[in-house]
């Protein structure tokens, strides 16, 4: 028995911060962001009683909307993040409070930006194995809580916002997750991509916030050199041991990192542009909401047919990556 996806949804705040609006704040440029990483703006979610549980229950009731169905039929909710609204109870635990699933278990996961695509192959197994028959995998981020707006190399990338969608056994042999493979690798990943502060390590102090250790910190050079590999890397691995041809591919759905990561990605694939998701202008790095919004707006866009192969692929802090096929149902 496979999983399949039979609901999605998104939820990106109202306001949005463009890069002219960064051009205020930071010594950079329209034309530096958008040549180095094709992002033009973002959302940001300004209510500070808001965080990232808020995005989930938005998210959440959408999904039960569509599915036509009642929270209480849920039976595990698994949220992705790395900007939970604190460190317990896990976002998901309120999530399942804010829509009243009274019959689901609940837990956070943190794969930073491969977040959704691990939590969705977790997922996966819960309905393979015949343990549950509804759930709901949902990733986001409120990476405005973690950003330093005076730092240019880190403000300018990332933006608030999540997707999330609901799996069930496929009707079908044949649809739904096909495959996966995921990867970490905590020894190189650990120094060029984190945040130092607020786990047991390094609890908040005064030291620590005047040390600025409650932001994102990364080597913007390493990552990207990772990330353009270790994505490209996976997708191809994912093609050849499913036979897929570039041209089998409806869609490729990767993370939204950096216009010239997604790019390299395809082009290892040889799939065409046009089949390449992109929305990093509109959104930029949402982390663990990236690839579930892509396939909202894919979804929303009437652009899911019955049959189409996609492949999402993701990397992130960690290092984390991975790819996933699936055949839609
Ligand atoms: N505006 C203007 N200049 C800037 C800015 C900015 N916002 N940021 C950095 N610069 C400057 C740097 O100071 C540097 O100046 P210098 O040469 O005088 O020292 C110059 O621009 C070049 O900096 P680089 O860091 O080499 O620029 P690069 O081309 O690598 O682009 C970027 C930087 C966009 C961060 C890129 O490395 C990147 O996208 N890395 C991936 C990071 C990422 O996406 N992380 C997210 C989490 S992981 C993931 O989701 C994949």
């Amino acid at each position: 028995m496979k999983a399949a996806i039979t609901a999605t949804a998104k939820y990106l705040p109202d306001s949005i911060l463009s890069n002219r609006d960064l051009e205020k704040m930071l010594d950079t440029t329209d034309e530096w962001i958008v040549t180095r990483t094709g992002i033009s703006e973002r959302r940001i979610l300004r209510d500070p009683e808001k965080a990232t549980s808020y995005m989930c229950g938005e998210i959440a009731r959408q999904l039960l909307e569509k599915r036509k169905i009642d929270a209480s039929e849920i039976e595990l909710i698994i949220v992705a993040t790395m900007t939970p609204d604190m460190l317990f109870p896990s976002t998901a635990c309120l999530t399942q409070g804010i829509i009243g699933a009274v019959n689901a278990w609940a837990f956070d996961l943190n794969a930073a930006c491969s977040g959704f695509v691990f939590a969705l192959n977790t997922a996966a197994r819960f309905i393979e194995s015949g343990v549950h028959k509804k759930v709901m995998v949902i990733g986001a981020d409120k990476m405005s809580s973690i950003l330093d707006f005076t730092d240019r190399s880190t403000a300018i990338l990332f933006g608030d916002g999540g997707g999330g969608v609901i799996l069930e056994p496929a009707d079908e042999d044949g649809f739904g997750l096909l495959d996966s493979r995921l990867y970490s690798d905590g020894k190189t990943g650990q120094e060029h991509l984190l945040m130092p502060a607020g786990g047991s390590l390094h609890p908040a102090s005064h030291e620590t916030i005047d040390k600025k250790m409650h932001y994102i910190h990364q080597d913007g050079r390493q990552v990207f050199k990772s990330a353009v590999i270790s994505m490209a890397d996976v997708a191809e691995e994912i093609m050849k041991r499913n036979n897929l041809q570039a041209d089998d591919i409806a869609y490729l759905v990767p993370h939204q990192a950096n216009q010239r990561i997604i790019s390299a990605t395809a082009e290892r694939m040889g799939v065409d542009q046009s089949k390449v998701i992109s929305n990093v202008s509109r959104f930029g790095n949402t982390t663990a909401g990236t690839i579930p919004i892509c396939l909202a707006e894919l979804d929303e866009q009437g652009k899911l047919h019955h049959g189409s192969n996609l492949i999402l692929v993701s990397f992130g802090a960690g290092y984390t990556w991975g790819g996933i096929y699936l055949k839609w149902q």
